[in-house]
């Protein structure tokens, strides 16, 4: 199958993905409705390309074609089809439908390929966790996702190999106070949860300061009673804390007051996936640009427990936007990526 046709295909599938929410943006979130529809299509897919379905006890699914010495560990590719509320068209369901086309395009090699959709990912890479753990593991994995920054475009460059995943961790964080009448408390006898909560917030965006690399967020705020005329008495709240490595995490956990675990630790991608991916992209007559994500995958997942991994990451435009309907790439990029991809897999998997 040419690489046009295959990009092409791609694209109305991450259309057929994308109109499982509400049509205006992906809206599959971990463990709802619309993720497990999106998983038993993407099945469908996988069993009309000849692959063997499975699913596991996670809910994760895997296509195989079964390869010539099925013995050995296989070579996996794939990513998840979940979304954010809100979320774009290509996190997470390029990399499968990607990886679909490049499984079947590669065809039958020495060790079983296999595309793999991960559960709920967006929520802390739920079902790559409880995959690694369960196993058995695959011998190698190579996952294709938009770069979701703007490193590429303004490189020019349709492809890059992915050198490393930025560590980060996420807290829910509460700030306690007593709720009130907002008109008869006078200011001096307040507790305001919402009030400990601000300077909290600020504490956060200046956390980062003289780390580089780091970024900390707070997405999240639930305010309890939440009404406008009563005195928050509860504010819970998310924060988001990532840098690129273990020490330059802690100090930014430290500078948060937080624990310095759990977390998702930063995860190094394998330097011999990473040289066939650059020299398959080179063989195209484009640069092998590496940069490091600052987004989460299931891939530094699957390094952390030791399988050979690495990332490909496809152009965004846009300027990078993601987790956010403005998120795009091109047909023409994505043709490059799963022709890198199948190269890939054919050399990985002998
Ligand atoms: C995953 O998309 C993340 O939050 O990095
Ligand atoms: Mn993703
Ligand atoms: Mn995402």
């Amino acid at each position: 199958m040419d690489a046009e046709s295959s990009a092409k295909r791609v694209f109305e599938r991450l259309d057929a993905l994308y109109s499982l929410g509400t049509g205006r943006a992906a809206n599959r979130p971990g463990g709802s409705e619309a993720e497990q529809q999106a998983c038993e299509l993407a099945a469908g897919w996988m069993e009309s390309a000849g692959l063997e379905v499975d699913w596991d006890p996670a809910g994760n699914v895997v296509g195989r074609l079964l390869g010539s010495q099925p013995d050995l560990p296989e070579v996996w590719t794939g990513s998840h089809l979940d979304s954010v509320p809100a979320g774009g068209k290509f996190d997470g369901a390029l990399g499968v439908v990607c990886g679909l086309e490049a499984v079947a395009s590669a065809g039958v090699c020495g060790r079983t390929l296999a595309v793999v959709v991960f559960r709920d990912e967006e929520r802390g890479c739920v079902g790559s966790r409880a995959f690694v753990e369960r196993g058995p593991l695959p011998g190698r994995f190579v996952e294709v996702h938009v770069e979701q920054g703007p490193v590429l475009e303004r490189a020019e460059a349709p492809l890059g190999v992915v050198t490393g995943i930025v560590g980060y961790t996420r807290r829910e964080v509460v700030f306690e106070g007593a709720a009130g009448h907002a008109g008869t408390t006078p200011m001096a006898a307040r507790d305001d949860a919402l009030s400990k909560a601000a300077e909290f917030i600020l504490r956060v965006r200046d956390s980062t300061a003289g780390i580089e690399g780091a970024v900390a967020t707070v997405g999240s705020l639930e305010v309890e009673p939440g009404a406008a005329n009563v005195i928050p008495g509860r504010v819970q709240l998310s924060v988001d804390a990532r840098a690129p490595d273990v020490q330059r995490l802690d100090r930014l956990l430290e500078a948060l007051g937080l624990d310095p675990e759990p977390r998702n630790p930063p995860a190094v991608m394998d330097e011999s996936v990473r040289t066939v991916l650059r020299a398959e992209i080179e063989r195209l007559g484009l640069p092998a640009l590496e940069l490091p994500s600052g987004a989460g995958h299931d891939a530094g997942v699957l390094a952390s427990a030791g399988v050979e991994t690495g990332m490909l990451f496809v152009r965004s435009l846009n300027a990078g936007a993601s987790h956010s309907p403005d998120e795009l790439t091109s047909e023409e990029d994505v043709g490059l990526a799963i022709e890198v991809l199948a190269a890939a897999l054919r050399r990985l998997a002998g």
